[in-house]
């Protein structure tokens, strides 16, 4: 990869990046496309980065659809994708992480032990892999957006940071790989999340601004889906993730299913 993009560099072309773990949606290609419209050069990287899944999470079942990720991001036009394989990425004696303080110690970061260390160190060596002038992420994962964010920041990546909105099904749940685990009922019951989220946005709309209050009102929209378990819901300040804030952020179990969903409650709601 970095021969490639030596090439391109020497060629004078501006290159964006798109992190990916793979099985690939169209909240995936959404990031592809901004990329496209913005660089010379586009590169997608897919990369089930085993460090940054906490033991008892579920690296060995993540879903895996690399033929038709490959026909997805040949059809968009990429240039390079760049699939390592795990000993490419941590060779053997490999024992550097890059660990962010504070961003990346709430909510996600405490839920799940090492992920953002996980995180920041495989994005530091995709960056340094690529030499990517921006790199692209989605809203969806927020508190990960702010610890990029920050680790760009603080260690000099030399990388812009670009983040695209979240792309929802017509119901409003966010487009993620692991809603693939999820039961039709469960399928039904994950509407939730975004739920909770309108609630609270219309809510602020009309003029509430009293974290408890709106923090209740996350919480009741979930707990009143019996098949969904809450494990957090917060409004935060959107950089720092600690109260308060204009970020609602949640954290739901639909069965054994995990999962996350943000939104701005200074934005309408879309839907
Ligand atoms: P992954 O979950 O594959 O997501 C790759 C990128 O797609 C992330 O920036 C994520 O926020 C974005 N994305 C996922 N669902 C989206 C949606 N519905 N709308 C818009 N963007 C969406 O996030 C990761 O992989 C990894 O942590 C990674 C950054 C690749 C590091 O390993």
């Amino acid at each position: 990869m970095r021969d490639i993009a030596r090439g391109w560099r020497v060629d004078g072309s501006s290159i964006g990046l798109v992190p990916t773990m793979g099985a690939l949606h169209a909240g995936h290609m959404s990031l592809v496309d901004a990329a496209r419209r913005e660089n010379d050069r586009v590169v997608v990287s897919v990369f089930v980065n085993p460090i940054q899944f906490v033991p008892g999470e579920d690296l060995a079942r993540y879903p895996r659809s690399p033929e038709r990720d490959l026909s997805m991001l040949r059809a968009a036009g990429v240039d390079a994708i760049y699939k390592p394989s795990v000993a490419d990425m941590y060779p053997g004696g490999s024992s550097t992480r890059v660990v962010v303080h504070g961003v990346a110690d709430s909510l996600e970061g405490a839920a799940r032990p090492g992920h953002f260390e996980g995180v920041a160190t495989v994005v530091t060596k995709l960056v340094a892999a690529t030499s990517a002038d921006r790199a692209y992420f989605g809203q969806k994962d927020a508190q990960q957006v702010a610890v990029v964010r920050r680790l760009a920041s603080d260690l000099d990546l030399g990388v812009e940071i670009r983040v695209c909105p979240t792309v929802r099904e017509d119901d409003g749940l966010a487009l993620s790989s692991r809603n693939a685990y999820l039961s039709a009922p469960e399928r039904m019951a994950a509407v939730c999340l975004s739920r909770a989220l309108g609630h609270a946005a219309e809510a602020y709309g009309r003029g509430e601004r009293n974290p408890d209050r709106l923090r209740a009102i996350l919480r009741k929209a979930i707990e009143s889906e019996p098949l969904a378990q809450l494990e957090y819901a917060e409004v935060v300040d959107p950089a720092t993730f600690l109260t308060p804030g204009t970020q609602a952020v949640l954290a739901a179990r639909i069965g054994k299913t995990r999962l996350i969903d943000n939104h701005d409650l200074r934005l309408p709601y879309p839907g």
